[in-house]
This record gives C-alpha cells, structure tokens and sequence, in this order.
C-alpha cells in the first residue's frame, strides 16, 4: 500500500465547519494529518473537530479571518497542540449577491474583507511561520467567478480575482523560503453556499458545464490534497481550475 501523502503533516483550515473546507480537512486526515480548523462559531467548529477524531488529530478553534488577531490564535494552536504547520488552505467565505444598482457599500466591504482581506492574513501570517523551517504548502480558494466575473457577483468576482493576484505575489515572495502557494478555482460545487441560489440560476449554470453535473466537495478535496502534498512539489503561483470544465 502507498504511504498516506500527508502523513505527520501539521494543516491549518479555515471556513472548515462545513462544505469545501470541511470536506478538506476529512481527506486530510485520511492521509495522516493533524488539523486545526478555524471558524465563525466555537460551537459548531469544535463538533466538527469532534467528528474528524477529537484531540488526537484534529482541534476546532473560533476565527474570523478578517481579524488578524484571531488568524494568530488559530496558527499559534497549530503550534502548541501539535508543534508546527505544514499546510495553510485559506477557504473560508461569504456570498452577498446582488447587482451594482442594489448591491450596498455594506455587502461589497464584507465580501472583500473576508476573501481578500482574510486570505491575505492567512498566507502572510502563515508564510511567516513557515520560513522558519524552509518549507510549507499555502492553497487558497479562489472561484470560477473571479476567472469570468459573474452577474450579481461585482464584490465577489473582485475579491476572487484578486486572491489570484495575491496568490502569485506571495509565491514570488516565498519560493525561496520553500513554501509554496497556490490557488483552486472551484466551478460550481453543491454545498449549503450553492443551494441557497435560485433554481433557475442553478439550471443555467448546470448548462454550461461540459461534464453535465455539479461537482462534489470531495472533488474539490482532492486537488487541495494534491497542492498540499509533495505531489505538487514543482508547482507554485498556479491557479487549478475545478469546474467539470465549465467556462474553460
Ligand atoms: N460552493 C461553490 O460552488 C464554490 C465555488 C467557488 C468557490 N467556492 C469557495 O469555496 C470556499 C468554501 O465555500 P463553501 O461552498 O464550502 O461555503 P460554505 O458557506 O458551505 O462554508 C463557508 C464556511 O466559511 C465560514 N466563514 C465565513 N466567514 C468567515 C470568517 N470571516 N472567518 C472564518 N470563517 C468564515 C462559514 O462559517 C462556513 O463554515 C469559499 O471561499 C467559496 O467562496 C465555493
């Protein structure tokens, strides 16, 4: 049997009491990791620890992500439950859809506070742990929309395309160091965040999918594992599109 690909591997997740986030940290352990996961509310982020194998392997602790306060909280848990950090996924997020004409000044900042603002706290703050000990793996969540933009989506599609932006300069940055970064665009992935979307605009984007379905969050699981293991060892500054070929 081939060895675990992230065996005593110390992950760092964040947005990972449900959907994509949740999904990662599952296959994480799997492959032999141990995680912290960070979310919104201490309640549901430590059951969701809980069902990953309690204390031994997987921790929860609260973090908003835009304050770089609690980003240091979750990597100094990372450090003091399991002495290090291997892997950083900066997943977590927000949808506040609605066109230009209504969208409010209110839900654009909250948008691109928690995607661009939080990614950044994360890479810079975990990059800065990392060098240390000259190695590291940073995998940020980015979006179809930020590729294409998408209508009702001008905060989101922003803050997407910009977590590519920042992605590829903190890889320039940090190569030399031995860590690297790399970003994930998942195309449309069933989670509590794409089931809240109207029924029409779920048909028209299952249209335009080559592969002719959804993805799942175990698909997208997957290639956060490739970009966190060795598997990748020659990749940084790329952007993965995840989306059954969807707007190619
Ligand atoms: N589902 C999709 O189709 C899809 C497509 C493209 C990109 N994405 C991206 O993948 C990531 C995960 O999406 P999902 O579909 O699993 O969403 P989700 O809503 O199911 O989960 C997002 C998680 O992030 C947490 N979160 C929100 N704000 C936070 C903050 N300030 N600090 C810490 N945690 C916070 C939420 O509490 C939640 O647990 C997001 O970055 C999303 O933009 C999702």
């Amino acid at each position: 049997m081939s060895e675990p690909l992230l065996e005593n591997k110390i992950a760092v997740v964040t947005g990972a009491a449900q959907g994509i986030g949740y999904a990662i940290a599952e296959r994480f352990v799997a492959e032999g990791a141990r995680i912290v996961l960070g979310d919104l509310d201490s309640g549901t982020v430590t059951d969701a620890a809980k069902r990953l194998g309690g204390p031994e392997t997987a921790i929860g602790v609260r973090c908003d992500v835009t304050n770089a306060d609690d980003v240091d909280t979750l990597l100094q848990a990372a450090l003091d439950t399991f002495g290090g950090l291997d892997v950083m996924v900066n997943n977590a997020g927000i949808t506040r859809d609605a066109t230009m004409r209504t969208m409010t000044e209110d839900q654009f900042d909250q948008v691109v506070s928690v995607h661009l603002k939080g990614t950044w706290n994360g890479t810079r703050k975990a990059a800065a742990i990392m060098r240390e000990r000259k190695s590291g793996a940073i995998v940020n969540l980015s979006s179809l929309s930020g590729k294409v933009g998408m209508v009702g989506q001008t905060n989101y599609s922003a803050a997407k395309a910009g977590i590519v932006g920042l992605s590829k300069a903190a890889a320039k940055e940090v190569a030399h160091h031995g860590i690297r970064v790399n970003a994930i665009q998942p195309g449309l992935i069933r989670t509590a965040m794409t089931e809240a979307m109207p029924e029409k605009a779920w048909g028209q984007k299952m249209a335009e999918i080559p592969l002719g379905r959804a993805g799942e969050v175990d698909e997208i699981a997957s290639v956060a594992l490739f970009l966190a293991s060795d598997l990748s060892s020659y990749m940084t500054g790329t952007v993965l599109e995840v989306t059954g070929g969807r707007l190619m």
